[in-house]
């Protein structure tokens, strides 16, 4: 099958109206390309739920609050086109930065809560400009669902967030985080990594799951969380942005494991910055009572 690439959305939404039209549920994966498995399982989750699917490929520069980061920014679009046709996806919606943001645009989203602490205060601007342009293209698309990766966790809370502030009628479905063999969560910023880092980075995979263990044997937080940045910085990060337990249903911060939690971490390997999360399991019942004796 081949897979439609659309730039202009009046060509998109006639092409979706008609969709309508015969009733097909639609859905669409928001991406910015440089497309790897952690993209292509939200693909094919998305055709298992969905008629159509619609892919967008965006290099949001709203969202980079570093020029040489979006200049860096792989852009591999026919390579992506290809792995979209074998997965499947019916279009690649693929706009120009002078449709997404015309002269004279004026609109900012800016969604409070959940985009503050954690990246929202390392990467200033970063999560107005994701919700910026997820509400475009949650509107333009006009699906039934949208689907986005716990990879980027605290965005997929914008996103809902956003959704359900603005009555934007989309059901949004999160995948979880697909990684490498050795557990390095996939990312398009991997491939800028020299072979030395690549060997380090799974490091910072392994300590979560480490620290997450720790926490639900019931050891202490404040210190099982200082040694596990310890750890980090010891596997060869040059710096820990955050390391955080916050509750996996709002970012609520949490200074005790009583409901479902979620570790997330922002930390340098050289010139790249690499983010992951875990969530956490609630204590076994023996534990909690052992910590309260
Ligand atoms: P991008 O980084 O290309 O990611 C697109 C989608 O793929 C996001 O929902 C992200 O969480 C998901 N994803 C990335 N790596 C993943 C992995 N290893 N496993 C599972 N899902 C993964 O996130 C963005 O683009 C942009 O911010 C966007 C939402 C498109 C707005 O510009």
């Amino acid at each position: 099958m081949s897979t439609a690439i659309v730039r202009i959305v009046s060509e998109l939404r006639s092409i979706v109206a008609a969709w309508r039209r015969e009733g097909l549920k639609i859905a669409v994966v928001p991406t910015m390309g440089a497309l790897h498995e952690g993209h292509l399982s939200l693909v094919r989750a998305a055709l298992a739920k969905a008629d159509r699917v619609i892919v967008t490929l965006f290099v949001n520069p709203r969202q980079f609050n570093n020029a040489d980061d979006l200049a860096a920014y792989p852009r591999t679009e026919h390579d992506d086109a290809a792995k979209l046709a074998s997965a499947g996806a019916h279009i690649l919606y693929a706009p120009d930065a002078a449709d997404i943001y015309p002269q004279g645009f004026g609109t900012t989203v800016a969604v409070g809560g959940v985009s503050e602490g954690l990246c929202g205060t390392f990467r200033p601007g970063h999560f107005d400009g994701v919700a910026t342009v997820v509400t475009k293209l949650l509107l333009q698309t006009g699906a039934d669902l949208a689907f986005f990766g716990e990879k980027d966790f605290q965005q997929l809370h914008v996103v809902r967030q956003l959704v359900r502030d603005l009555d934007i009628p989309i059901e949004i479905i999160a995948g979880p985080t697909v990684r490498e063999a050795d557990g390095l969560a996939m990312s398009s910023r991997n491939a800028r990594l020299s072979l030395a880092e690549r060997n380090r980075a799974p490091r910072l995979a392994e300590i979560l799951v480490q620290t997450a263990e720790r926490l639900s044997s019931g050891q202490l937080i404040k210190r099982v969380l200082s040694e596990a940045q310890e750890a980090i910085l010891a596997a060869g990060f040059s710096k820990v942005e955050y390391l955080e337990l916050r509750a996996d249903s709002d970012l609520a911060s949490i200074v005790r494991l009583d409901r479902p939690a979620r570790l997330l971490v922002a930390a340098w390997l050289g010139q790249t910055r690499l983010i992951d999360n875990l969530q956490v399991a609630l204590p076994r019942p023996e534990v909690v009572h052992q910590a309260a004796a």
